[in-house]
């Protein structure tokens, strides 16, 4: 019987000793801090956060790359590390996908295919070569690259070897397949014709897997769930559309949702920013982390998402359109208000105003989400990542 729990990461922790030259001051730092995760039978997690928040540590620990410095791995139900023992990585059943391929550059499509296969854990049964010829066929035709069994990887273009790189994961039926950054080194078009096709591939092949990218977009077209780090720790866990239309930090909704902030106070039965009022029954308060009271603060941030902005010309107004930028199917606009605040926003191509044309803003969403006030240190560090 299949597990429906492929993978349970609980509390995982790590930290690097950074040994100094010289005295004896080592100090260690915290690469993750605290990791529990849940990934179901079947499932794609798209793990997201900017360079250095530790995913691909993490993808190490799962794989048994990296020891952990405490918690536990599960994977299909059985405990591979925890704080006293370690699986070692070929006992795992799990499948790697890297950024650079990682193709053996002296054997061919079939040859790199079949390797894995050809030197499978002693555990597990010995195929005959009659076996893995049907299987190298059976992942080729999964791939869409059938034919190509004769070539080496430089007669493939990186499209072409990141899907072979692909099918030498899935060749083995792995527990898991982890995919760290694979779209990274491709170019766009490219790029963007391999995520969806990489997702089917998975889904065809009914593996759960964990992609790894600092792609927003990537990661909201690829994933059935996202989890969303940042310096080490996760941020929030939830389908595509949840983390997008819901953040539950400031950063998700700076990193994912790329929305805009405007300073918000409360007066009466309202919330009121310099582009106008709303009503407090109508928007939806986001509780500090580290805060159990439900209680409403004087000050907060009011959410604007950038389709959801709309911009009606306005000779009385004091916002002025300072930027447009022509996307394909829709206008990008960057507006100044009286404050001397930018705001971006979105709208489609009936909607194109001039530069200098001064406009009022009005919401399409009619429940726009207030954050509380962040710190110095928090605004910082949310700077970095914009
Ligand atoms: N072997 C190591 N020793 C010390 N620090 C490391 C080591 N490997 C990674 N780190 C640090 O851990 C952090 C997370 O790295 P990494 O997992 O590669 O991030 P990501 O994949 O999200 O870009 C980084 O700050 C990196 O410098
Ligand atoms: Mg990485």
């Amino acid at each position: 019987m299949k597990q429906s729990v492929i993978l349970q990461l609980k509390n995982i922790t790590k930290t690097y000793t950074n040994r100094q030259t010289s005295g004896l001051n080592n100090f260690n730092t915290v690469v993750l801090d605290n990791i529990s995760l849940t990934l179901e039978h079947g499932e794609l997690l798209g793990l997201l956060g900017p360079s250095g928040c530790g995913k691909t540590t993490l993808l190490r620990i799962i794989a048994g790359f990296e020891p952990i410095s405490q918690g536990t791995v599960e994977i299909a139900g059985k405990v591979v590390c925890n704080n006293y023992d370690s699986l070692a990585a070929e006992k795992r059943n799990t499948g790697m996908v890297f950024q650079d391929y990682a193709l053996f550059p002296h054997l061919t499509v079939k040859e790199n295919i079949a390797f894995g296969l050809k030197n499978q854990h002693k555990n597990q049964k010995k195929l005959s070569n009659h076996q893995i010829k049907q299987r190298v066929g059976e992942v080729l035709e999964l791939v869409g690259l059938i034919g190509l069994e004769k070539r080496y990887p430089h007669q493939l273009s990186g499209g072409q070897q990141q899907r072979i790189s692909l099918a030498r994961a899935l060749a083995p039926q792995p527990t898991l397949i982890l995919l760290d950054e694979p779209l990274s080194n491709l170019d766009v078009q490219v790029r963007h014709r391999l995520r969806s096709e990489i997702r089917s591939i998975l889904k065809a092949a009914g593996t759960s897997a964990i992609f790894v990218t600092h792609d927003r977009e990537e990661a909201l077209a690829i994933s059935d769930k996202i989890a969303v780090m940042r310096n080490g720790k996760l941020e929030q866990v939830g389908t595509p559309e949840e983390i997008y239309l819901n953040p539950a930090s400031r950063f998700v909704a700076e990193f994912v949702t790329q929305a805009n902030f405007l300073p918000a106070s409360r007066e009466n039965q309202f919330w009121v920013t310099e582009i106008g009022k709303v009503e407090i029954s109508k928007t939806n308060y986001a509780q500090k982390s580290n805060s159990r009271e439900n209680a409403l603060d004087e000050h907060g941030d009011m959410m604007l998402r950038q389709e959801d902005i709309i911009l009606v010309p306005d000779l009385s107004s004091a916002i002025v359109i300072r930027e447009r930028q022509f996307l394909g199917r829709e206008y990008h606009y960057c507006v100044e208000t009286a404050s001397g605040k930018r705001l971006h926003a979105r709208s489609n191509l009936n909607n194109a105003i001039t530069i200098g044309t001064k406009v009022n803003l009005s919401l399409a969403n009619s429940s726009p989400r207030i954050f509380p006030v962040s710190s110095l240190a928090e605004k910082e560090s949310l700077a970095a990542i914009s």
